[in-house]
């Protein structure tokens, strides 16, 4: 009798593999049913937005419809669950009350978004949990220090003069239309690395800093698309996609970009020669703290922690400002009326703007009213979330197991009809004080709120209520309707085109 060739000896290992390997794939498989049979069990009680069985809304997140996103808030102005293929779900939540039961939580940031950004940040202040996180809280917390904040009020103003003076020389040579957005963004990058790391880069005039700018674009998009596209949230399946390829490198270009800042500094600290400016600062900035923060056995941060934070807080200190002051400058050139009005506050102000002080950023009161309502309409953190570590019950009865990940949906809660009257209506007197005293402490939360709100809100306003003045002392903002911004939601809200802006008529 013929032997079967399985019986072979040579076979058996191939045939053992393969049993194997089936093996695993029927246990994997029956986890993700597993899975998603308990998602659908949980998220039952709440209606969803109609899907595909197996893309899920997969299509519509990654198409960056926001039209579509204020329909279905429209549609279900508490929460939604939105499915990203057959196996993953996010709850998404626009309600202000929704929003104050997670944000009082202690849950831990999501794990897909940190583990999708950690080769970016690491693991600094924005993606920590836990009684590390609250240690790094505490001790970075005197950075932003309304005495030190007051003493960046000189380094900004001057960034921005060198910013519009370039808009002048663009405007003096050719046409009067400008994208503001890159000339903000380097403006941005300048500003943080001056007043946190005390570092004078030139930025804005030497381009060798670009391709730091082009990575951090097109790391977002490739996070943001791997966070919606759950084939790629396989870390082997992403890796050997040419996305993960390109992502790797553009990592190094981030790292080495981070590792320069803390070398130099301490190098300069091991000679003892200072530089320039660190022998003229009256404060500890932002890197001597974290170079000399110890935890309470004494220890100092490893350098792991030391390269983790500095990356996190030259990405958060720059990216999201200048989105949100290219938003302000977009809807006041949207806005010629309310861009007036703010004109002339400045210019009662500041008269010819030589020198800003903080007591006159606090009198500019209809500005901060456009300012908000900016951050309102176009909030440049979209969206936040986290993972419930037990179970949560909503203020109506409603609840969700442990184990889910919740979407505060910051730019839905700013949209929703529910909560704001004619939410697409740029409309400033909203934050006038009476109008404000009304509002639910929850429905407005651009820098989010609790415990783990944003460290640098305070910065980010300052730059920005400076940037906005000086600007629109020396340019009359219009606006280019022949290039629309195109809204992309990636971490930070920006236009995939650029925010072009023209020159107005009259003469600044
Ligand atoms: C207009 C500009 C800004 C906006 C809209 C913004 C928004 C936010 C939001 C919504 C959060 C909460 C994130 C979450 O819970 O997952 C946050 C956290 C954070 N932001 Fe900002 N931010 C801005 C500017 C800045 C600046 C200038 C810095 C630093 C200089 C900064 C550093 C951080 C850090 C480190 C955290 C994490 C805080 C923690 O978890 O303890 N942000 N920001």
């Amino acid at each position: 009798m013929e032997f079967s060739w399985l019986e072979t000896r040579w076979a058996r290992p191939f045939y053992l593999a393969f049993v194997f390997c089936l093996a695993l794939g029927l246990l994997q498989a029956i986890k993700l049913y597993l899975r998603r049979q308990r998602l659908l069990r949980d998220l039952r009680p709440f209606p969803t937005p109609p899907t595909h069985w197996f893309f899920g809304h997969q299509k519509f997140i990654q198409d960056d419809n926001m039209e579509k996103l204020e329909e279905i808030i429209e549609k279900y102005p508490r929460a939604f669950p939105l499915w990203i293929g057959p196996f993953q779900a996010f709850f998404y939540i626009c309600d202000p009350d929704y929003a104050k039961t997670v944000l009082n939580r202690t849950d831990p940031k999501s794990q897909y978004v940190q583990k999708f950004l950690s080769p970016l940040i690491g693991k600094g202040l924005v993606a920590l949990d836990g009684p590390k996180w609250f240690q790094h809280r505490r001790l970075l917390t005197p950075a932003f220090h309304f005495n030190i904040l007051k003493a960046y009020i000189e380094v900004m103003t001057h960034s921005v003069k060198t910013m519009l003076d370039k808009w002048e020389k663009v405007c003096s040579t050719r046409d009067t239309t400008v994208e503001v957005y890159k000339h903000i963004n380097l403006m941005s990058l300048d500003i943080i690395m001056k007043c946190t790391f005390s570092k004078e880069t030139n930025c804005q005039t030497n381009s060798t800093h670009d391709p730091y700018e082009k990575a951090i674009f097109e790391v977002s998009r490739i996070v943001f698309q791997r966070l919606y596209s759950f084939l790629h949230h396989s870390d082997i399946i992403f890796k050997l996609s040419p996305q993960g390829h390109r992502f790797q490198k553009l990592n190094q270009v981030l790292y080495q970009y981070t590792d320069t800042i803390i070398q130099d500094r301490k190098k300069s600290l091991q000679t003892g020669v200072k530089q320039d400016n660190t022998q003229k600062r009256k404060y500890q900035d932002f890197l001597d703290i974290v170079l000399s923060a110890k935890d309470e056995n004494g220890s100092s941060f490893s350098d792991t922690d030391v390269h983790s934070e500095v990356s996190t807080f030259l990405l958060a200190g720059h990216d999201s400002v200048a989105a949100s002051i290219s938003w302000v400058l977009y809807c006041l050139a949207q806005n010629p009326e309310h861009q007036e009005r703010c004109r002339e506050e400045v210019r009662g102000i500041l008269g010819d703007g030589s020198s800003i002080t903080w007591d006159q950023l606090g009198e500019m009161s209809y500005t901060t009213m456009c300012i908000n309502e900016t951050f309102r309409l176009i909030p440049a953190v979209p969206s936040i979330s986290r993972d419930l570590s037990k179970p949560l019950t909503f203020p109506d009865g409603c609840t969700l197991p442990a184990g889910i990940t919740v979407v505060l949906s910051i730019w839905g809660l700013h949209h929703n009809p529910a909560v704001w009257k004619n939410p697409k209506v740029f409309d400033p007197l909203r934050f006038s004080k009476e109008n404000s005293d009304q509002r639910h402490p929850y429905a407005y939360l651009p820098f989010s709120a609790g415990s783990r709100n944003c460290i640098g809100q305070h910065f980010a306003i300052i730059e920005c209520k400076v940037a906005v003045a000086l600007t629109l002392l020396r340019f009359e903002l219009a606006s280019d309707h022949s290039r629309p911004p195109q809204l992309v939601r990636r971490v930070v809200l920006k236009s995939n085109n650029g925010v072009h802006i023209g020159r107005g008529k009259g003469n600044r």
